[in-house]
C-alpha cells in the first residue's frame, strides 16, 4: 500500500537560450511592475545583472537591487536586503538571479521584507506561513537545484552551523531555466554544482520518504545529468551540455524536495561549513563511502539509478566506487584534499552530522557518530 505523500512544485517553469530576456513579459503576465533583484557581486562581475536589468529598463521597467548577498547567508543578508527593498517602495515581485545562496535568501526576502519578520525566527519546517511578493528564480549555475524547493540554507552566525527554513510556500512562482547564463562558469564550479545535483538525484531517488514522483523526477534528473557532467567537464564549451546540466539539476531540485536529501547532506553540512569547503565538492566526495554504507538497503535502487546514468549494467555493490571515479575524474577529490581538515575534528563533525535528523531520518539506514567518523576520514584519505 502507498504511503500519503504530497508534492509542491513551482507554478510555471520556462527553458531556452536567452529566456531570461523575457522576464519582461513574465512579468506583465504575472501583472508585476516594481522587480526587485536579489543577486551578488559574482553575479554582477560576470555581466549577467545587466544582461537582465538592461533588458528591464529598455521595456520601461526600473529594477531595484541588492548586489550585496554573502555566500553561506548569515540571516543579516535577509535583514540587509528587506531594508533596501522596502527603501526602494512599491515592490510587488522579488527576482532571484545567481546560485543557491541568492535564491534562498530571496525566498525569505520574498516571505519577510513587508511583514518585517526576523527570519532568524522562521528556522525549521513549517514556520513561514505566508509569502506576500511573487517569487521568480533565475538560476545562474547548474547544481543547487533551489530554484525548485521550499528550502532555504543559512548560517547561523552564532554558533556557526548551516540551519533550514523549510515551507512549501517558499517555493517559487515562476522559474526561467537560461542555460546562456552558465556557460561562462569556472570548471571547478561547474564540476562542483554537477556531482552535488548528482546527489541530490541519488538521494531523492534513496530516500525513505521519497514520492512516487520524486523518483520519477530523480531518474530524469540521471539520465541528463549522467552523460553531461563528463562531457562539460571535458569541453567547457559544450552547449549541449549546459543545457542538459540546468535541466538536470533543475529536475533533481524538485526530485529531492519531494523525497529529502539524505546522510550525504547530513555530513557534507557540518564538515563544509566548518572548513569552508565548496558544498558541491563536499557531497561529491562523501557521496561513495556513504553510499557503501547504505548499500545493504539500496542495492535494487542503486542499479537502477547507474542505468539511468547511462552506465549500463553495474552491480550495486560496484555501484558507489563508480560515484568516486566520477568524483574524483571531475577534480573534486583533489579539491578536498587541498583542505587540512585534522582527525581530531571528526567526532564533533560526526556529532553534528547525527544530530541532524532533518537529513538523516530519511536515510535508508541508521549511521551511528562512529560509522560518521568512519565515513568521514575514509573520504578525506581517499586518493586524489
Ligand atoms: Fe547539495
Amino acid at each position: 500500500m502507498l504511503k500519503t505523500f504530497e508534492n509542491n512544485l513551482p507554478r510555471r517553469i520556462r527553458f531556452g537560450r536567452g529566456i531570461s530576456l523575457e522576464l519582461t513579459e513574465e512579468l506583465r503576465r504575472m501583472g508585476k511592475s516594481r522587480p526587485f533583484i536579489v543577486t551578488d557581486q559574482g553575479v554582477k562581475g560576470a555581466g549577467l545583472l545587466a544582461h537582465v536589468s538592461g533588458a528591464l529598463s529598455r521595456a520601461g521597467i526600473e529594477a531595484a537591487v541588492f548586489d550585496r548577498t554573502e555566500a553561506e547567508p548569515p540571516f543579516s543578508c535577509v535583514a540587509a536586503a528587506n531594508v533596501a527593498a522596502r527603501t526602494a517602495s512599491g515592490v510587488d515581485v522579488i527576482v532571484a538571479l545567481g546560485g543557491g545562496s541568492v535564491i534562498d535568501t530571496a525566498k525569505l526576502v520574498a516571505a519577510t521584507a513587508q511583514d518585517g519578520r526576523d527570519a532568524a525566527l522562521l528556522a525549521g519546517i513549517g514556520k513561514v506561513g505566508r509569502r506576500a511578493l511573487a517569487l521568480v528564480c533565475i538560476p545562474t549555475t547548474s547544481g543547487t537545484g533551489s530554484e525548485a524547493t521550499a528550502v532555504g540554507v543559512f548560517t547561523d552566525s552564532r554558533t556557526g552551523m548551516k540551519v533550514g527554513v523549510l515551507d512549501p510556500c517558499l517555493v517559487p512562482d515562476l522559474v526561467l531555466l537560461d542555460p546562456e547564463l552558465t556557460d561562462k562558469l569556472p570548471p571547478l564550479t561547474t564540476a562542483a554544482a554537477g556531482m552535488d545535483a548528482i546527489v541530490h538525484a541519488l538521494e531523492a531517488y534513496i530516500a525513505r520518504s521519497a514520492t512516487p514522483l520524486a523518483r520519477g523526477l530523480a531518474l530524469e534528473a540521471a539520465r541528463s545529468l549522467g552523460p553531461a557532467l563528463p562531457a562539460v567537464c571535458r569541453d567547457p564549451g559544450d552547449k549541449a551540455a549546459r543545457d542538459a546540466m540546468l535541466v538536470g539539476s533543475h529536475l533533481a531540485g524538485m526530485a529531492f524536495a519531494n523525497a529529502s536529501c539524505c546522510a550525504v547532506h547530513a555530513l557534507a553540512l557540518p564538515l563544509g561549513g566548518r572548513f569552508h569547503i565548496v558544498h558541491g565538492v563536499v557531497t561529491g566526495c562523501l557521496a561513495a563511502e556513504t553510499m557503501r554504507h547504505n548499500l545493504p538497503a539500496c542495492g535494487d535502487d542503486f542499479a537502477r539509478f547507474a542505468d539511468a546514468l547511462g552506465w549500463g549494467a553495474v552491480a550495486p555493490g560496484d555501484f558507489p566506487g563508480r560515484i568516486g571515479e566520477l568524483a574524483r575524474s571531475v577534480g573534486l577529490q583533489k579539491a578536498l584534499r587541498s583542505t587540512d581538515v585534522p582527525d581530531a575534528s571528526l567526532a564533533e563533525l560526526a556529532r553534528d552530522a547525527v544530530a541532524n535528523r532533518r537529513l538523516m531520518d530519511p536515510n535508508p539506514l541508521p549511521m551511528t557518530e562512529a560509522e560518521a567518523i568512519g565515513i568521514y576520514r575514509r573520504t578525506l584519505q581517499a586518493d586524489a
